[in-house]
Order: structure tokens, then C-alpha cells, then sequence
């Protein structure tokens, strides 16, 4: 296979890169990527691999896209490219249409121009948990058949792309699968998400921000776990295990509440309760998620590897260990966010 994945400078994208580099039936990997805030070349400078490559660029130009999925013989793509961070949808929504429900309609367009002049590209199409809204205490696990019922723009953006892809596969035909996850872990975080803002703050003596309550529910699934879900469900689609327009979701039976995680993370870096702070709660924020992952064993052999005691503790290790990420991306642009978000 020759897989274009986009987004691939991100935290779960770098992963994913990685692990279809260890595999021998790809024979090329490119990552488009816009290099936005949370894009960092860092995730992947140590890639020395001569079936890589690099193109830094926009899901949003169709041009480049075609170009690409062209020259570089594409014939299978993980779209990983978004804006995906929920606070700041409730910030400034644009971005999150712009590139969400845009860049993928882009994508889409691109797919079925190859399609209709007789090349058939395969398209994995990386969505979240979050599309099926919030559970109360007692539910069951979201399943594929749950509805969907997005509850903040972020979530609204995934799951507006998510219905373009199934009319795409529907109305034209195209080749393509829904994959949808439930919180990821695990190094290369970009430090404005739960786990690695903690991690660092509690290393560093600064205050832990917990909104509302902290009795919110997430089923945590360390991005290892993710990626090899992902390149799983690209053999599934392309070995006709999958058929165009399913959907797989991801979880790792894992859920703990916000507060709970926090007291992990004070254990590991010898940080002090004192340094929990109660903060204003997120607008409309989702109290449990849970996803039910039958599905994903079933039609591709998939099920969570790493233990949540190994992945957090050498999740932390890898923050304490890698300063020299960490300052790179401490940018202007981080600084101001952390500021505007939390007040300094
Ligand atoms: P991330 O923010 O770490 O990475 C996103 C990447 O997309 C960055 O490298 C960025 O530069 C790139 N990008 C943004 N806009 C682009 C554009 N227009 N063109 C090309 N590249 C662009 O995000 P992540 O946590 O790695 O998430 C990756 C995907 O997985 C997203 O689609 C997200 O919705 C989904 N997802 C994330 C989680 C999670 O827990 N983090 C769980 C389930 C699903
Ligand atoms: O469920 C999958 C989703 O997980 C992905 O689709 C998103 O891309 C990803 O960002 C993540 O969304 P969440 O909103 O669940 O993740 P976040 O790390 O922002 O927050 C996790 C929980 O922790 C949530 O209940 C909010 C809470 N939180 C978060 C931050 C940053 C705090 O209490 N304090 C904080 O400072």
C-alpha cells in the first residue's frame, strides 16, 4: 500500500506513522500536514526511513492534494488532520468548520475525481467518541448503532465530516471507513489536553485545574493502541473485511473520572494535593463517555494492549524525560492560550 495520511505531525498522527512504517505491506508513507499550533516536526525527526516523506500543506488546497495523491501513487489514505481540542471550539469555532468539515468535504472531492477517472483510493476517516454525545452513570457503552448527538462545536464539526463521508460512500460509491475513539494518552501530547497539562504542572509545582467537579468520566486508550486500531481497519477495508461506510469505534473498558486521574498523575511525580485547583467548569462539557469496542475484536482482531499502569507511568516518564519537546512547544502561541484559558 501507499498511504497518505494527513495530520500525521499531530499527537496520534506521529503514531500512526510510525507504526505503518513497521509494516512491510506499506511501501510508502506521506504526511500532509499544515503544521499548525499543535503540528511539530519534533514528533518525527528521529524518521529516517527513505519510504517517508514529508509535505507541508493543507488538507484545504485541493491542488496540492491532487498532486500528491497523483505523483505519490496514493491508493490509501488516514485522515487524521483536524482541529481537535474541545475548549478551544467553544473559543472560536471558524477553525474547526474550516478544517473539519471543509478540509475533509476536500478530501472527499479529490477521492472521487480519482474514483471517477478509474482509481479507487481507500479512505480511513479518524473520528472521536464525542460524536455520540454524553452518557449518564448507569448507560451502556456507546455502541457503532448509538445515534449520533454531538454536544459542543468540536463535536458537531467531526460529526458533520462523518455524514459527508458516509454520503460520499453512499451517493459515489467511494471506499471509505468511519473509525471513532475514545480519549487517547501516551507521548507527544500536545500539553493543552487532560493528561500532559497536568503532567507538566504537577512536575512543575503549578496549580492542576480541574473544571466542575472532576467526577467526569473518560475511557482512556493510549495512542499506540489507537494507531495499530487504525492501520487495522485500513487492511479491513482494503481485504473487504469492512464494507464502504462502516464504522469501527475504539475503547479500552478504562473509564476514570477526571479527578481520579489527576490523583495518579500527583502520585507519580511526587506533586502535592494542595496544588488541585477547582475551576470554572467547560460550557456544556459531557459527563461520561464510554466506548463499547465488540466490534472492533470481531471484524479485525482488535483489542487495547497496553495496561493503563505501564502506559500512564511511562507516559509521565516521557514528559519528565523529553524537555527539550516540551520547550519546543512552548511557543508564543501556547503561552498566550495558557493564559487566556487559565489566567497565567
Ligand atoms: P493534534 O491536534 O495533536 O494533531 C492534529 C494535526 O493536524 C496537527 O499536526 C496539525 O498540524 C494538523 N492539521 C490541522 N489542520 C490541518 C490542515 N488544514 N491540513 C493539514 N494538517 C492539518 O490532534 P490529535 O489528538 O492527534 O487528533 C488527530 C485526529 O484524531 C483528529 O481528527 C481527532 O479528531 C481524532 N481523535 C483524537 C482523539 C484524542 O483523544 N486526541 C480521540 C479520538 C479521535
Ligand atoms: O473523547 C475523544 C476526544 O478526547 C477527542 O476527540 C478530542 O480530540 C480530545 O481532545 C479529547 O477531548 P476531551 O475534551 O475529552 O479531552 P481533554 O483532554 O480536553 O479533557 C479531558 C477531560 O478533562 C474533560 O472532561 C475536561 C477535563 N479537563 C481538561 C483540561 C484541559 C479539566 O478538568 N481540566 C483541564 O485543564
Amino acid at each position: 500500500m501507499r498511504v497518505l495520511l494527513t495530520g500525521g505531525s499531530g499527537f496520534i498522527g506521529s503514531h500512526t506513522v510510525r507504526m505503518a512504517l513497521k509494516e512491510p505491506g506499506i511501501s510508502r508513507v506521506v504526511n500532509l500536514d499544515k503544521l499548525t499550533y499543535s503540528g511539530n516536526l519534533e514528533n518525527l525527526c528521529d524518521i529516517e526511513d527513505e519510504r517517508y516523506r514529508f509535505i507541508h500543506g493543507s488538507i484545504n488546497d485541493s491542488e496540492l492534494l491532487a498532486e500528491t495523491l497523483g505523483n505519490e501513487e496514493i491508493d490509501s489514505i488516514i485522515h487524521l488532520a483536524a482541529e481537535s481540542h474541545v475548549d478551544r471550539s467553544i473559543d472560536s469555532v471558524e477553525p474547526f468548520v474550516k478544517t473539519n468539515i471543509d478540509g475533509t468535504r476536500v478530501i472527499l472531492e479529490c477521492v472521487k475525481d480519482f474514483f471517477n477517472s478509474g482509481k479507487d483510493i481507500s479512505l480511513i476517516h479518524v473520528s472521536t467518541d464525542e460524536v455520540y454525545g454524553s452518557l449518564g452513570p448507569d448507560d451502556l457503552a456507546f455502541t457503532e448503532e448509538t445515534p449520533i448527538s454531538p454536544r459542543n462545536p468540536y463535536a458537531a464539526t467531526k460529526a458533520a465530516s462523518d455524514m459527508l463521508v458516509q454520503a460520499f460512500s453512499n451517493t459515489f460509491g467511494l471506499k471509505v471507513a468511519i473509525t471513532r475513539c475514545s480519549n487517547n494518552y501516551g507521548p507527544n501530547q500536545f500539553p493543552e489536553k487532560l493528561i500532559p497539562l497536568m503532567a507538566l504542572n504537577a512536575m512543575e509545582g503549578k496549580g492542576l485545574p480541574i473544571y466542575g467537579d472532576g467526577q467526569q468520566i473518560r475511557d482512556w486508550v493510549h495512542v499506540n493502541d489507537h494507531a495499530r486500531g487504525l492501520i487495522l481497519t485500513l487492511f479491513g477495508l482494503n481485504n473487504g473485511k469492512i464494507k464502504p461506510g462502516e464504522v469501527i469505534n475504539f475503547g479500552a473498558d478504562n473509564e476514570k473520572t477526571n479527578l481520579e486521574i489527576v490523583h495518579e498523575i500527583i502520585d507519580l511525580t511526587d506533586a502535592k494535593l494542595e496544588q488541585i485547583e477547582y475551576v470554572r467548569d467547560r460550557p456544556g462539557h459531557d459527563r461520561r463517555y464510554s466506548m463499547g469496542f465488540e466490534k472492533a475484536k470481531r471484524v479485525i482482531g482488535w483489542e487495547p494492549e497496553v495496561s493503563w499502569n505501564m502506559g500512564i507511568s511511562n507516559t509521565i516518564s516521557w514528559y519528565r524525560e523529553n524537555e527539550e519537546w516540551v520547550n519546543s512547544i512552548r511557543t508564543g502561541e501556547y503561552l498566550n492560550w495558557i493564559n487566556r484559558q487559565y489566567g497565567g
